[in-house]
Formats: structure tokens, C-alpha cells, sequence
């Protein structure tokens, strides 16, 4: 399972890079907005910090719109992975950039169907938003659980990219399910490795070797 960061902070993906656990990442105006910086700069950034896809999505609405965006993000850097929503335009243009060879990652996925005709339209990777989900009183889960049913049946390569993921829970269903990727906020990259009787055992194991007086090395 490959782990993505949902973020354009670079400072975060930079520091969490380190670990070796980043498999991409993912942006979207909203975190753009948030970062505060500009955008073509801050995915470039990003680039050159992870080597796996980098998602920086197109504001367009319409295919020829979108065709001339991909192309600008293209640009930046060869893992930029063009981020489309799932309208119809959307999955034109997604037919006519990976018969180009780009990667396209179709976002705003809310239904099996769309996740469906996503995988039809060639899509590297498909963005179910299972946070959104729930929050609008459906089980977020289940839709992956049909997205996997559906592209297993037919053996489309398209990957699920679990999106929307607000904690670590998301993640283990998500992993459980065999989605492909899980893109989450660094917060909950950071809250897997951690669990209270690490901490509490890794506390008793240095105050016992302190008492024996001993360096390593
Ligand atoms: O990048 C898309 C997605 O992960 C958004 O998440 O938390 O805004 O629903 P959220």
C-alpha cells in the first residue's frame, strides 16, 4: 500500500520525507489556498522532493480548459500527476492525456459508477473522498469496498486513492479493503507510528538503562 501526503505545505512533506514512508502527494486549490503560496512554485518544490507522483489539480472547468492547465503542470516536472474532477470533461480529458502518457488522478469520486467510468476513461489513480462521505452520512468504506469489487472484476489498472482520510482508522480500512493508496494530512502520517505503550515502554526502557550507567558506542 503506498502512502501519499494530502498537503502543499512543503515544509511538512519535507520533514516527513525523511522517513521514507512518502509515496507521493497529493494538492488541491483548497491547500494551495492554505499554503498561501503560489501554486506552479509550491508543486515544483514539491517535485523535487518526492520522487513519486505529485498531484496538482487543474481549475478548468472545460476540456479544452483543462487540456491547456494539464499542459502547464506538465511542465513543471515528469511526476506531476494531473489532478481532473469527475465530470464529464473531466473524463475526456483524462482519455486524451493518458493517451499521452500522463498520469491523471480523477478527483471528487463520491460514487461506484463514477469510480467505474473513471477506470474506463484510463485513469492512473481514482480519488474517492471517504472523509466527505461520512460526513454526509454515508459509509465512506463501503464505497471502497465496491470501487475494489468493481475494479477487481474487471482487472482495470486504474489504483484506488483513498482521499479525504481524517485519521488513522481510515487508513487501516482502507488497507484491509486493498486500496492501492491512502492520501492523508501529515497529522495522521505522524499518528500512526504512534501508540501510548510505545511511548510509556520506550520511557521505561531508558530510565532503566540510565540506572545501569552504560553509553553504546
Ligand atoms: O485532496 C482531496 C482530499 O483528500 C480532501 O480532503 O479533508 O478536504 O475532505 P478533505
Amino acid at each position: 500500500m503506498k502512502f501519499f501526503l494530502d498537503t502543499a505545505d512543503v515544509a511538512e512533506i519535507e520533514a516527513l520525507a525523511a522517513s521514507g514512508l512518502v509515496d507521493g502527494v497529493t494538492t488541491n486549490p483548497s491547500l494551495v489556498h492554505k499554503a498561501g503560496r503560489n501554486f506552479l512554485e509550491v508543486v515544483k518544490e514539491i517535485c523535487a522532493i518526492v520522487p513519486g507522483p505529485v498531484s496538482a489539480e487543474v481549475v478548468a472547468t472545460d476540456y479544452e480548459g483543462m487540456l491547456r492547465e494539464a499542459a502547464v503542470v506538465r511542465a513543471i516536472a515528469p511526476n506531476v500527476c494531473v489532478k481532473l474532477p469527475l465530470t464529464l470533461d473531466g473524463l475526456r480529458a483524462c482519455r486524451t492525456l493518458t493517451a499521452d502518457g500522463a498520469m491523471v488522478n480523477v478527483t471528487l469520486c463520491f460514487s461506484a459508477p463514477q469510480a467505474l467510468l473513471a477506470a474506463k476513461a484510463g485513469a492512473t489513480f481514482v480519488s474517492p473522498f471517504v472523509g466527505r462521505h461520512d460526513d454526509a452520512g454515508f459509509d465512506g468504506m463501503a464505497l471502497i469496498e465496491d470501487i475494489r469489487l468493481i475494479y477487481d472484476n474487471y482487472e482495470f489498472a486504474t489504483e484506488i486513492l483513498v482521499a479525504s482520510v481524517r485519521h488513522p482508522v481510515h487508513v487501516l480500512a482502507a488497507a484491509k479493503i486493498g486500496a492501492d493508496v491512502a492520501t492523508m494530512p501529515p497529522a495522521v502520517l505522524r499518528q500512526l507510528a504512534g501508540h501510548p505503550l510505545t511511548e510509556k515502554g520506550l520511557a521505561a526502557f531508558l530510565a532503566d538503562w540510565a540506572k545501569t550507567g552504560q553509553t553504546i558506542g
